[in-house]
């Protein structure tokens, strides 16, 4: 999730500038720059790394512009580069665009415009938007080249825009992404976020869907898409600086909780083209497919169950069989690996040394080696020759949330692709699957819309010394997943268990008020045998809080003594939802003991070290 800032006004931009994007480090990002319009001339400095890295090559250097905009860049299509940071420049240096989001048909576009001639300086989606604003632009009309460009532009995004003819004003437009307008005296800001500009104004504009602004010194107008004006009313930011950079929530952790359904769409920004799924930095066809008898997965803690689902459902729909294991076990146990495995490595941060080992061990035994991280341009992304990329944007919080769910959507893809590919679905089917993905989503807020209601369940496992989670197939990765969440978060000893082995022994530990998690959203045989081993639980004095889905309520609601009920989506892909009830549940039992949430103990949010 990059940051914006664009200033316009009586000061010198540069100063102000660096400091909003300093206050907007939160949201994470690899690479930094700045550019000012002055004399009728765009200059750009642009650098790889942190805002220090700039700053130093900024210093003791003279850069005039009353006119500017900035940028904090985490990379989505193309590395961390000095390149593939923002702004950027139109061939002439006419226009600079900065661009928080991803624009999904920019293959298209982009080979449009070699045809007419224009050469690419990056590898980056938001190039297109500098060149498509050049060839609207006529030296004087920068409003209008922008509202042309974003008519061409499909995805989500926020923009920032100025040109060298004409100082004093900056374009902004928001789509889907977010992007304010801060009102100043003879001055005006626009930003990603509140906290970039909240010590110089409190009074902003939030920019609805669609909205074009066009902001100068001492007027903001505001258009929609086909350049009518339209009104907005100014808002008063009363959060304090600090609670600015969680926009409002108590913790990180909920802010990302909140994020998943457009992280999920995020994800998607990168993988599906038009009809297809097509995994940029994986070129996946029938050929590559022929080399692969196998599948390997190793990963470590949340991202490990990620890999879970993905062995259930590879196997499922694709029917090639797939092997996981803990990175850290993996590492030592002389694994079978040959030519014909395909070795995945799943890690949000891309920098877990367990997993790091792990592809470096599949790659020197011959694996075709692929990793699913977050982290573009991370040790494991760089070291691995196929990439998924799940564009969730930074995960501050030590507890992984989004992470989980677009790791699962991008599991789900490759899942359907591989199942394409080797002739398992047909046309039908592999586009109901496909629909499924796009619908994830709305899915997933099922569970956010029923937030209250899982508090007040947090407020009886808070009560708790233990407690089981239990579940069947998918579900079971799913009760997995809970289980780590409740205690990293809030020290509550948690275990889970397939459904039908708790009678193996687990169930001896049981009595009266033991809560009992079930899992049970799969509308298969499985669901049946879930609600015995619900009933067996039940016998035995437990409390049981079950996650459902809506067609169930009429057969387990008597079973459960709390029932949370998610939408009627597809089985493959209910333990989005399901996991996010989790996550929400571990979150308010944590807070009602006052944990530390977003900073668990003993935890790092990477764990680089054996
Ligand atoms: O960055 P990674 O996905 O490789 O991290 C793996 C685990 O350390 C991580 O998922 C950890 O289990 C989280 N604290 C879970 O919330």
């Amino acid at each position: 999730m990059c940051g914006i800032v664009g200033y316009v006004g009586y000061q010198d931009a540069t100063d102000i500038l660096l400091n909003g994007l300093a206050k907007l480090d939160y949201r994470g990002y690899d690479s930094a720059g700045i550019a000012l319009v002055h004399n009728n001339q765009i200059k750009i400095d642009k650098y790889k790394g942190k805002l220090e890295v700039l700053a130093g090559h900024l210093e003791g250097e003279n850069r005039p512009g009353k006119t500017g905009i900035g940028h904090t860049r985490w990379a989505t299509h193309g590395k961390p580069s000095d390149a593939n940071a923002h702004p950027h420049p139109s061939e002439d240096m006419s226009i600079a665009v900065v661009h928080n989001g991803i624009v999904e048909n920019y293959k298209s576009l982009k080979n449009e415009l070699i045809e007419n001639g224009v050469t690419f300086a990056s590898e980056t989606d938001t190039e297109v938007i500098s060149h498509l604003v050049r060839s609207y632009f006529d030296g004087n009309n920068i409003l209008e080249a922008v509202s042309k460009t974003v008519k061409r532009l499909k995805g989500a995004y926020a923009l920032c825009i100025c040109a060298a003819n004409e100082p004093g004003k900056i374009v902004a437009v928001k789509k889907d992404n977010p992007l304010i307008i801060g009102i100043g005296e003879n001055e005006n800001f626009v930003a990603s976020d509140v906290p970039a500009i909240i010590e110089h104004t409190r009074q902003i504009y939030t920019l609805s869907q669609g909205t074009i602004a066009l902001v100068t010194a001492d007027s903001v107008e505001l258009f929609d898409e086909d350049l009518n004006p339209i009104t907005a009313q100014v808002e008063q930011v009363t959060w304090s600086a600090e609670a600015a950079t969680k926009a409002g929530y108590e913790h990180f952790m909920l802010k990302e909780i909140y994020e998943q359904p457009d992280a999920l769409q995020n994800t998607f920004g990168s993988i599906l083209d038009g009809e297809a799924i097509e995994f940029e930095d994986f070129p996946l066809d029938k050929e590559l497919l022929s080399g692969i008898s196998r599948i390997y997965m190793a990963a470590c803690g949340t991202a490990y169950y990620a890999a879970s689902y993905g062995k259930q459902i590879i196997e499922k729909i694709a029917r090639i069989p797939v092997e996981i294991d803990v990175a850290s076990e993996f590492r030592y146990k002389n694994p079978i690996i040959s030519e014909d495995t395909l070795f995945v490595a799943v890690s949000q941060s891309g920098e877990t040394a367990d997993t790091l080992e792990s592809l470096r061990l599949a790659t020197t035994s011959g694996a075709k080696v692929l990793s699913i991280t977050n982290v573009i341009g991370s040790a494991i992304d760089r070291e691995t020759r196929y990439a998924i990329h799940t564009n969730a944007g930074p995960e501050i919080a030590v507890a992984s949330t989004k992470a989980f769910t677009t790791q699962v959507i991008c599991l789900y893809l490759l899942a359907i692709e591989l199942a394409r590919l080797s002739g398992k679905l047909t046309p039908e089917e592999y586009k109901g699957y496909r629909k499924a993905a796009f619908d994830a989503p709305e899915y997933a807020k099922s569970a956010i819309t029923q937030n209250d209601a899982i508090k007040e369940i947090a407020l009886k496992i808070a009560e708790a010394q233990s407690v089981f989670f239990i579940g069947r197939g998918v579900d079971f990765c799913c009760a997995q997943e809970g289980s780590l969440k409740l205690k990293e978060l809030s020290y509550i000893h948690a275990e889970a268990y397939q459904s039908g082995e708790l009678k193996h022994g687990p169930i001896a530990l049981l009595q009266d008020g033991s809560p009992v998690i079930a899992v049970c959203t799969q509308s298969t045989e499985l669901f049946d045998k879930t609600l015995n081993n619900i009933k067996e639980v039940k016998a035995r004095g437990a409390y049981v809080f079950a996650i459902a889905k809506k067609h169930m309520e009429s057969e387990i609601i008597d079973e459960v003594d709390d029932l949370l009920l998610i939408d009627d989506g597809p089985d493959e892909l209910s333990l989005i939802p399901a996991a996010i009830a989790l996550q929400l549940l571990a979150y308010h039992t944590a807070v009602a003991l006052e944990r530390d949430v977003d900073k668990p103990r003993n935890l790092a949010k990477s764990v680089t070290v054996e």
